[in-house]
């Protein structure tokens, strides 16, 4: 039986992440295929408890290096139980979130921490997407979408605009450094529309 496919989601919060990674789950599904919806952090029990201690509660409450080390024991766990025993049972794995995030939230805007998150990561998790979509919205109607959805999960949003900048750059740098693995996706645009371009891309690259 062959491994199934890993394809991730990443962007700023409110860019739609969420609505793209469901519309493609919803299409592959239709389509006869093997497939789970999963997110970060969370996907497993073990990692959704870690994910109430990091996106509630005061900007302040953990520095960026113990964020670190939270995001990547939870992903470590979700990697466990959830991800690789899908993927070595031949189901395609869709993850809204994985290691790209903690790379650009906790590595390039939240401070200089790449070299600690690049370590833990090839320690704890040395494992990548397959196929990573980007999804780029501007940082201000993104982070406006984000707030009004009210999920009390707004730690990060709660950082202000300047940090929602710094985001959007770290991301667009992420794709220019990994251009085969992933790809820039229009964000302003109907749901639909981006979703037959995702659709599209991957039937061309997987
Ligand atoms: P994320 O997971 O990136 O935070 P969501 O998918 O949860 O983003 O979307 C954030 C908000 O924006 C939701 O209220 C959602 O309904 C809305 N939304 C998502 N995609 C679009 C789109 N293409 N155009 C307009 N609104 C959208
Ligand atoms: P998520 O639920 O995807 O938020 P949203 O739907 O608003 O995009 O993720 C929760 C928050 O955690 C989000 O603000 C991004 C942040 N985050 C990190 O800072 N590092 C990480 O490694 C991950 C996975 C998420």
């Amino acid at each position: 039986m062959s491994r199934g496919h890993f394809i991730t989601f990443e962007g700023i919060d409110g860019s739609g992440k969420s609505t793209q990674a469901r519309l493609l789950f919803d299409h592959l599904k239709q389509a006869g295929k093997d497939v789970i919806l999963t997110r970060e952090p969370g996907g497993s029990e073990g990692a959704e408890e870690i994910r109430r201690l990091l996106v509630e509660g005061n900007p302040d409450r953990w520095s960026g290096e113990t964020e670190v080390l939270l995001f990547t024991a939870a992903r470590r766990d979700h990697l466990e139980k959830t991800i690789l025993p899908a993927l070595d049972r031949g189901t395609t794995v869709i993850s809204d979130r994985f290691a790209d995030s903690t790379r650009v939230y906790q590595g390039a805007a939240r401070g200089n921490l790449r070299s600690l998150v690049d370590t833990l990561h090839d320690i704890a998790i040395a494992t990548e997407p397959d196929i990573t979509f980007v999804i780029e919205m501007d940082p201000i109607v993104a982070l406006k979408r984000g707030l009004a959805r009210q999920s009390g999960e707004d730690r990060f949003e709660d950082m202000g605009a300047d940090f929602q900048r710094r985001l959007a750059q770290g991301f667009s740098e992420l794709v220019q450094s990994h251009p085969d693995r992933c790809k820039r996706i229009d964000g302003a645009r109907a749901p639909e529309a981006i979703s037959k371009d995702i659709q599209a891309i991957l039937a061309d690259t997987l």
